[in-house]
């Protein structure tokens, strides 16, 4: 039977199935799930309905779930960060429903979520959120047969967490986001490197000497400031918690406004997870050629309609650079202010997205075994999880750890003993 799908060109299955095979390599861990999952079929007749990041690393993840005996079906989770050959590899070579295409408009990327809601998830797997409020607002009739969700990211998240503060939403979802080997990880070391690669590929800018402006001081941008930093960056953070205010003066960055910040750029990252953080009243204050981009999940932290509002003129410099003119000033716009390590790059890369997605393929497991007791809020992943995949990810790389001893073990439980 054919594979339904929604892609751009299925000719380019060959080409996506070398780069799904070079990301496995770095995925040790999912890899070992995988095999597991083979003989075990712990999925086995459970529709998952995902909406991830169509690239080689999730194309992983979805072989790991239909080995464990899942029916899988995949939409995109932004319309920029789709790879056409890892989604064309999915169709023809491991024979995934997808439906993706690199550069769909808002009216294909809502179609395509549908589409994945069609197969009657027992398990939604988001990144952002889109296909649980989706199914939430438009596809009620799907909410029997769901037996939880998963979430990737830390904006799905907070949107999830909003839902069931309004008692909302209608089944359990487990916040992958959450776990340490997912967050430490991914959100710091995989946004940090992989965010400047978009932004270099996009550019060919020179960090080095460049006052780099960091909006938000979360894991992501934690992440990014150091990453900017080790390249010679010049760091300034903007951040509204002044807990992570204090954290990045001590990382020793230079903590101020954006307003401050604005004139002081040469680039301008954010990575806040908000609305509007860059507005015109900070962009009338840049210097001519300063650059923007956005890491956040979603296209909402520049206020773009304000920037095409009060500009004369748009031009596409090369690809994913559009620079806007207002009045003598010009400024750069990176990726439409959409995930710039997606859109420009290929998102983080494998070694870590292992461990993402790890936890993603052993969650979807626990759902199954454990939707009876769960409750229609978010939980964490179990600690249990969480504690594997970072003895299994320390394990590929060949490093080992010391063990408490008996002494240790009873000097940790006792109250009693002090100096
Ligand atoms: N999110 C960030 N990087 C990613 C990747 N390489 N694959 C899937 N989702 C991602």
């Amino acid at each position: 039977m054919a594979i339904k799908r929604d892609i751009a060109n299925i000719k380019l299955a060959a080409e996506g199935k070398k780069k799904i095979e070079w990301a496995e390599r770095s995925m040790p861990v999912l890899r070992l799930i995988r095999e597991r999952f083979t003989k075990q079929k712990p999925l086995k007749g459970i529709n998952i309905a995902a909406c991830l990041h169509v690239t080689t690393e999730t194309a992983n993840l979805m072989r790991t779930l239909k080995a464990g005996g899942a029916n899988t079906a995949l939409c995109a989770s932004n319309p920029l960060s789709t790879q056409d050959s890892t989604a064309a590899a999915l169709v023809k070579e491991y024979g995934i429903p997808t439906f993706a295409i690199n550069g769909e408009n808002n009216r294909v990327y809502y179609k395509h979520i549908n589409q994945a809601l069609d197969f009657k998830p027992h398990i939604t797997m988001d990144d952002g959120a889109d296909l649980v409020s989706t199914l939430h607002k438009g596809r009620r009739n799907m909410v029997p047969h769901v037996l939880a969700g998963t979430e990737e990211t830390t904006t799905g998240v907070i949107r999830l967490k909003a839902m069931s503060d309004d008692n909302a939403l209608l089944f359990p979802v487990v916040a992958v986001n959450d776990s340490k080997t997912k967050h430490f990880f991914d959100n710091r070391y995989g946004t940090g490197q992989s965010t400047l690669d978009g932004i270099i590929r996009a550019t060919n800018m020179l960090i080095a000497g460049s006052t780099v402006v960091i909006a938000g001081y979360g894991w992501c941008g934690r992440g990014v400031a150091s990453r900017a930093k080790g390249l010679g960056a010049n760091v300034i953070v903007t951040e509204v918690d002044p807990v992570k205010g204090i954290e990045a003066v001590m990382d020793g960055y230079q903590v101020m406004p954006m307003a401050k910040a604005a004139p002081q750029g040469d680039l301008f990252i954010t990575l806040t997870g908000d609305i509007n953080v860059i507005r015109m009243e900070h962009i009338r204050k840049m210097k001519d050629g300063a650059i923007i981009c956005n890491s956040g999940h979603f296209n909402a932290e520049i206020d773009i309609p304000a920037m095409k509002k009060a500009s004369k003129k748009r031009k596409m410099l090369r690809p994913q650079v559009e620079e806007y003119t207002f009045g003598k000033k010009k400024v750069c716009l990176l990726a439409e202010g959409r995930l710039i390590n997606l859109s420009a790059a290929e998102g983080h890369p494998a070694m870590v997205m292992d461990m993402s997605f790890a936890n993603q393929a052993l969650s979807a497991e626990y759902v199954v075994k454990n939707h009876k007791k769960l409750e229609r809020r978010v939980y964490v992943v179990p600690e249990k999880i969480d504690a594997e995949i970072a003895r299994l990810k320390l394990k590929s790389m060949g490093t080992t750890i010391d063990r408490l001893t008996p002494e240790q073990i009873e000097y940790l439980s006792s109250w009693e003993m002090g100096t």
